[in-house]
């Protein structure tokens, strides 16, 4: 079994171990932090997403043991247009391709669909992270648009894809 609850203050210095370089952090972050990653940084996503309350949730996953192994983010939360994004998707390295990153997503996304009533998520994630595209792929996600050369990382440019899954395409998904 693996709950989602509330990424918090204390949870700060294990989620830095995970990150190793720039490019990585880009990998999983896009542009929000600055290398190398410190922990006032993620304190102050985590402060300032909880004003206004509510543009974001940041979650950590953690086994029926109590261990820690991820965490996740809807952010830009929109409750007009009835949507958010999902990002900063991770899975620690000990517990990843046990499927782990699939089942922390699946709650994540009962709690957007059922408990917030959005209709629409939307990620970006860079073209050659297989793992994590197949991962949303499983979920339903589909692809809607690939931007050419979104980032600069070093001396590479990094192809990004927009995916997407409305609501109703999730519960289709989840009643067969
Ligand atoms: C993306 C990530 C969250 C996936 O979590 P995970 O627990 O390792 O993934 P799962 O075990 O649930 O596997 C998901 C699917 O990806 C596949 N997969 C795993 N590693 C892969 C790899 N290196 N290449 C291709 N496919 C891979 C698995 O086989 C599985 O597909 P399958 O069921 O069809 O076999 C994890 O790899 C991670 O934290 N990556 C680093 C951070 C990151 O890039 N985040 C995403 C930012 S958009």
């Amino acid at each position: 079994m693996l709950s989602l609850r509330p990424f918090t203050i204390e949870d700060i210095p294990r989620l830095i171990q995970e990150i190793p370089d720039r490019r990585f952090l880009m990998q999983w972050a896009g542009p929000l932090y600055q290398w190398p990653l410190t922990g006032d940084q993620i304190l102050h996503h985590l402060q300032n997403d909880s004003r206004p309350p509510g543009r974001s949730r940041i979650f950590k996953a953690v086994t029926r043991k109590n261990d820690t192994v991820g965490t996740c983010e809807l952010a830009a939360i929109d409750p007009l247009k009835s949507s958010a994004r999902l990002s900063r998707i991770l899975i620690y390295r000990h517990a990843r391709n046990r499927g782990l990153g699939i089942r922390m997503l699946d709650r994540l996304l009962r709690i957007a669909f059922e408990e917030m009533r959005l209709c629409r998520l939307a990620l970006n994630v860079f073209d050659f992270n297989h793992a994590a595209i197949r991962c949303y792929e499983h979920l339903g996600f589909q692809r809607e648009a690939v931007l050419e050369n979104a980032r600069q990382v070093e001396a590479e440019f990094w192809n990004s894809i927009i995916m997407a899954l409305r609501a109703e395409e999730w519960r289709k998904g989840t009643a067969e």
